[in-house]
């Protein structure tokens, strides 16, 4: 095996912003409701998260309440914007001052162009739920999306709606996270071959702990991504519930007129996802397939 990569993933924003929870949610398993008991964050909160095998994910949580936010922009700027790979930054739906929220923006983009020219930036409008207008979501989206790219133009941010009660963060956090992993055109090469020799017409991995999406390939030009992060949230939920009542999770497997469906423990770090929507392909061919190529994956 290669060597182990370590990225410093930093997370900003004011306290109350939803920061915490979104992490909890996608790396310790906590439900949307678990969050409401979580405390604010005193300083940074720092956790290593392995993914995908050689990505070791260092993140640094920022506990956003103005007396820490104070030390982050001054004694502590070169330690906490230093060797950054990624920042999220974590804007409020409901923030009191659009302002003084641009002004901390502002500058954490100040410090990380001095600290860490080549980092790579997220915005989050975070707490999308609160919205119920699918209209009025777009627009708001929109209305950060244009503010910011006039705010930041060396970092050029991609910008997010999420919430932590539906698929969005997942989508979000699979788009942050999969680009960090080394060896994904191989991966994806691999995982490409392995849908055309088994007839499959899709194929997805998830990974194993975050059930985040990093890899997926279809004959169907009109798939959408948004049902992959569907399926993270459900499945996730899924064995959450299974391990509250003591069940193990094992494995997914639907089957109709349509398609069959398999989600089936793959590499030691991934959930492979296999649809089938050609009746002439054995079920249990396609099982026997996985089962052989996760030697070739892993
Ligand atoms: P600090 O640690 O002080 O910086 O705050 P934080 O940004 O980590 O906020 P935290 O994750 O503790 O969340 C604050 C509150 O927001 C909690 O009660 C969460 O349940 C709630 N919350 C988080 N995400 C969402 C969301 O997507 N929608 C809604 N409605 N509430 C959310």
């Amino acid at each position: 095996g290669t060597l182990a990569v370590k990225k410093k993933l930093i997370i900003m924003g004011r306290s109350g912003a939803g920061k915490t929870s979104m992490r909890s949610l996608i790396f310790s398993n906590y439900t949307a409701n678990d969050t409401r008991r979580l405390g604010a964050t005193i300083d940074v909160e720092h956790s290593t998260v392995q993914f995908m095998g050689d990505l070791n994910l260092n993140i640094w949580d920022c506990g956003g309440q103005n007396k820490y936010l104070d030390n982050y922009l001054n004694e502590q700027k070169e330690n906490i914007f230093g060797n950054v790979e990624v920042l999220i930054y974590v804007f409020d739906l409901e923030t009191t001052s659009r302002e003084s929220e641009n002004h901390l923006y502002d500058e954490c983009l100040e410090s990380l162009s001095r600290y860490s020219r080549d980092a790579k930036v997220y915005c989050l409008v975070h707490k999308m739920d609160k919205i119920s207008d699918v209209k009025q979501k777009e627009q708001t989206i929109d209305n950060y999306r244009r503010a910011l790219a006039r705010r930041s133009e060396l970092f050029k941010p991609e910008v997010f709606g999420t919430s932590i009660w539906d698929h969005t963060l997942y989508f979000a956090w699979s788009q942050i996270v999969y680009k960090l992993v080394p060896n994904m055109a191989t991966i994806e090469s691999h995982l490409n071959n392995f849908r055309r020799l088994t007839e499959a017409s899709e194929v997805i991995l998830f990974e194993r702990a975050t059930f985040l999406l990093v890899c997926h390939t279809t004959n169907n030009p009109k798939v959408v991504l948004n049902k992959y992060m569907s399926i993270s949230q459900c499945v996730k939920m899924y064995r959450n519930t299974c391990s509250q009542v003591q069940l193990p999770f094992q494995s997914v497997e639907i089957r109709n007129k349509h398609y069959t469906m398999f989600i089936e423990p793959f590499t030691k770090s991934t959930y492979i996802m296999v649809i089938t929507t050609d009746n002439e392909v054995e079920p249990a061919l396609t099982k026997a397939n996985i089962e052989a190529a996760c030697k070739h994956f892993s």
